[in-house]
């Protein structure tokens, strides 16, 4: 058995830290991160967490490779400090989409994350919606693996939506399992967009499958929206088919590059995510919204820490 439970937070996302330690009702332990001059990272656990049952919180988000390397050291620190176990609780795990070779001569960083992370000292992960759920077998240890989607449905859920008038569009075919899903919890239709690359001129179709969604009200989920590029080309098919009113929705809020302006651009209703990582600048948008994840995440670190079944969060 462990001792304490203990939360320890890097720099990626200290507010949701925060948020998660408020529904633990715990105080977040006190470690002095910080950069050395010429760019390597400190850390300094200013507290005794021998025998503890040891959660570090820690998005691998952009800047992915500094935050990546922060929680491997902040792993390391934790295992030279003697805890008795270390979860890793990356609500958004970085590197997901090199999960594969999908093409000679690359690397599946997915892969040496995971091992990384594992070797650095991790007895556990726990994590969110990765960008694919085969990623879990690249770890060696226990991992846990949530899904926001029903907390988003609740959102959709809390605007009265009409059943009949909702459309779930499908921004590409890798994402029509997830699709189905928020169909069953919301009602509704559900309509894919097929992209094709015309092997000729080499220009992007983007077709409609189902439908119709003409005066519609339309729903586009996807675990991330990062430069925004496939979800407003999604938007912008279903704007071309007549939707009456478009909503985008991700768990994963990476926004980088042209992403919030491509956003502020298009014509959506409003941008629903989570806080799986930190929305500052200019990635608040006016047409926004952001539901938290603390709350499960909190609820899922007490049952790990209590040994009781999470399988209840998973769906
Ligand atoms: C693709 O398979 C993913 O589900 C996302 O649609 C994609 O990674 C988002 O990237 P971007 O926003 O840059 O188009």
């Amino acid at each position: 058995m462990y001792d304490h439970l203990t939360l320890i937070s890097g720099r990626s996302h200290p507010a949701l830290a925060g948020e998660i330690a408020e529904h633990l009702g715990l105080p977040l332990g006190a470690v002095g991160v910080s950069d050395f001059p010429d760019g390597e990272i400190s850390v300094q656990l200013d507290h005794n967490i021998r025998g503890c049952d040891v959660f570090l919180i820690q998005s691998t988000g952009p800047p992915t490779n500094d935050t990546l390397m922060e929680l491997l050291i902040l792993i390391d620190a934790c295992r030279r400090a003697s805890a008795a176990r270390i979860t890793a609780v990356i609500p958004y795990f970085g590197y997901a989409r090199q999960d594969r070779k999908d093409a000679g001569r690359v690397p599946i960083t997915a892969k040496l994350v995971a091992n990384l992370i594992t070797k650095a000292g991790a007895d556990r992960v726990l994590t969110m919606d990765l960008h694919a759920a085969q990623i879990q077998g690249f770890f060696d240890v226990p991992v846990d693996h949530l899904y926001a989607g029903p907390i988003l449905d609740e959102y959709f859920q809390s605007l009265g939506l009409a059943p009949e008038e909702i459309v779930v569009l499908s921004p590409d075919e890798g994402s029509i399992k997830r699709s189905l899903k928020h169909v069953r919890q919301l009602g509704g239709a559900l309509a894919i967009v097929d992209k094709r690359r015309s092997s000729a001129t080499e220009t992007e179709q983007a077709n409609l499958i189902g439908g119709p969604i003409e005066g519609k009200t339309v729903l586009l989920f996807d675990d991330m929206i990062s430069t925004a590029g496939s979800i407003v080309g999604a938007v912008e098919v279903a704007q071309a088919h007549g939707a009456a009113e478009i909503y985008v929705s991700a768990t994963h809020a990476v926004l980088c590059g042209p992403a919030p302006q491509r956003l502020r651009e298009a014509p959506i209703k409003d941008v629903v995510v989570t806080n799986s990582l930190p929305l500052t600048g200019e990635k608040q948008l006016p047409n926004m919204t952001v539901v938290s994840v603390a709350p499960l995440l909190g609820e899922a670190i007490r049952r790990i820490h209590r040994n009781e079944s999470i399988s209840g969060l998973f769906d």
